[in-house]
């Protein structure tokens, strides 16, 4: 997937305001070092620095990748595919926030970030779990299906496991999991009944692959209509969030 990091920025800066409360989870001592997997365009990343840890990020993206270099020039960030990578040196921890739905290879990361760590050392993420964003797939999957598109209907692009299926992962990989939780978190869209077409050209393009650019406004406000009794809460539009979240000590 391709990402438009200036736009990523500007609409949905949320992603790096809600990652304050599992910034909090991972609780930066100063000094250590940290690495910070899927940081997009970096400000977790620097916030991680602030708070006194000698950090680096690492994300899929290019794009992603050069908007975080251009943004936070001190602080270094490399292209690094998350489900296979060594690292030189372990660290102390291991941080990711709203990045690992977006890769299918669950063990691959687990086994990545195990061995990036330090013994005793923490592996601390949040990510979508388990029905997240439920009605907005829903809804696109019926406006798809309806107009015969029963291909792209079915595409799959994020994982979001549950927490036991999780958990037990990360067991069978050798952490021990001090915390973990899933729950709601309503995230609001911007710009009112345009929020979720918005969201969805940003995020969920790959549904798209193939039908005609003529036809994607239509099905999009189809795709609106079908979520506004449930997203729009008196002019503000609210997409249907489920959070996991986690800590997992690497035994030693
Ligand atoms: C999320 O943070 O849950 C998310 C963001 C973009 C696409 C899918 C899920």
């Amino acid at each position: 997937m391709k990402w438009n990091a200036d736009l990523y920025d500007d609409k949905h800066g949320f992603v790096s305001q809600f990652g304050a409360s599992v910034l909090e989870l991972l609780d930066v001592k100063p000094g250590e070092s940290v690495l910070d997997i899927g940081c997009g365009t970096g400000d977790l990343t620097k916030q991680i620095q602030e708070q006194g840890a000698d950090v680096s990020g690492t994300d899929y993206s290019a794009e992603m990748i050069a908007q975080a270099r251009f943004k936070y020039p001190d602080v270094p960030f490399e292209v690094t595919d998350a489900a296979n990578f060594s690292v030189e040196y372990p660290y102390d921890a291991v941080f990711s926030n709203a990045a690992l739905h977006w890769i299918h290879n669950s063990g691959g990361v687990i086994k990545s970030v195990y061995e990036a760590l330090k013994p005793g050392g923490r592996f601390v993420a949040e990510m979508g779990g388990k029905g997240n964003i439920g009605k907005l797939r829903a809804a696109i999957k019926q406006v798809l299906q309806k107009h015969g598109y029963t291909h792209q209907a079915e595409t799959q692009i994020w994982y979001f496991p549950s927490l036991g299926e999780y958990t037990s992962l990360l067991e069978r990989h050798g952490f021990r999991v001090t915390y973990a939780i899933h729950f709601d978190r309503k995230t609001p869209l911007q710009d009112g009944d345009q929020g979720v077409a918005k969201w969805i050209k940003m995020f969920g393009a790959q549904y798209f692959t193939g039908i005609p650019q003529a036809e994607h406004a239509k099905l999009l406000k189809e795709i609106t209509t079908l979520l506004e009794p449930h997203y729009n809460e008196n002019g503000q539009w609210y997409a249907d969030y489920k959070r996991l979240r986690f800590k997992a000590v690497k035994e030693i």
